[in-house]
């Protein structure tokens, strides 16, 4: 479909907020397949950037190209048509609508609703297109394994199974592209090692391509193809994980100067004593965020 050309490319993106540059010249492009993390220090521009791509914000410069085609200001609807699918940061679901209810809205984009569809809704045409949607709704359940909840209202699950009730409902628009804005967030360790599985099963077995945030270091190093990452709204770094994370930059970003300083020679043998600190140092920051 796209030939050699990446799946997502970011061009020179910039975004402020009267005043505040949230994102400052990032590039970077991700390949059809690939399971790409963007990581990086609280009010780093994750978020933004996720948004830039799906089109809640519409960068201040710089264009955004999906499979060949330049997307930088079309409306997020728009861009979910295109199969660009996501997750949000705080939950997004209708709390008061069943898990089933809330995973059928994520297909609205597929129902073919129009005037022709409507002739054809007398015709039979319409039980036929209901039943499909019925089925790829079936398959997602199946999936993520929240059959036993498929009657629960929303609103009155736990917090792990809401998130996961939101991945069902972004899957159910059988995204190419799916953006996951912490998707482990607020979870206990279970219930992370699933969502992991998960992630690594959309990408391989669905053939998915995934854009995750995720401050959890060891999930990150453990199932990205490469990461990128922010600080400031500037990229500091992109590559393969272990590579990352060994990065002098951001080794600085997360523990400081000295800090940095102090860990340099792990450096030596390629690899970094920095991960398991910087896990430490991020949850820690995660817990006096929320
Ligand atoms: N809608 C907005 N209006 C004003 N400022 C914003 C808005 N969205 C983001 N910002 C600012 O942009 C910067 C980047 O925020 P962003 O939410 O992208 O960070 P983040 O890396 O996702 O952080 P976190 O890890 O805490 O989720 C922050 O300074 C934030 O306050
Ligand atoms: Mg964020």
């Amino acid at each position: 479909m796209t030939g050699d050309r990446p799946l997502v490319e970011v061009r020179d993106v910039s975004l402020s907020f009267r005043g505040v540059r949230a994102l400052s010249h990032v590039s970077f492009h991700v390949d059809k397949g690939e399971l790409f993390s963007i990581i990086g220090p609280n009010g780093a521009g994750k978020t933004s950037m996720l948004n830039c791509i799906s089109g809640r914000y519409t960068p201040s410069d710089g264009a955004i190209y999906f499979a060949g085609r330049e997307i930088t200001r079309l409306k997020p609807n728009a861009r979910a048509a295109l199969g660009i699918g996501r997750t949000f940061q705080n939950l997004a679901l209708f709390n008061h609508m069943t898990v089933l209810d809330n995973i059928l809205v994520g297909r609205h984009h597929l129902i073919r609703s129009n005037f022709l569809t409507g002739a054809l809704y007398w015709f039979g045409g319409a039980e036929r297109e209901e039943l499909k949607h019925r089925r790829a709704v079936e398959e997602i359940i199946d999936f993520l394994e929240i059959s036993h909840i498929r009657k629960a209202i929303a609103g009155t699950l736990p917090y792990g199974l809401r998130k996961r009730v939101e991945l069902a409902r972004a899957l159910a628009l059988k995204p190419d592209l799916i953006l996951l804005d912490e998707p482990m967030a607020g979870m206990n360790l279970e219930e992370k090692e699933d969502m992991a599985r998960y992630v690594i099963d959309i990408n391989e077995e669905w053939g998915t391509t995934v854009v995750m945030i995720e401050h959890d270091m060891g999930v990150v190093v453990d199932i990205s193809h490469r990461v990128m990452v922010l600080d400031f709204g500037r990229k500091i770094a992109e590559g393969e994980p272990d590579a990352v994370m060994a990065h002098p930059n951001v080794k600085k970003a997360y523990l400081g100067e000295d800090a940095a300083a102090d860990e340099a020679p792990a450096e030596a043998d390629g690899r970094s004593a920095v991960a398991p600190a910087m896990a430490t140092a991020v949850s820690g920051s995660r817990v006096a965020a929320q």
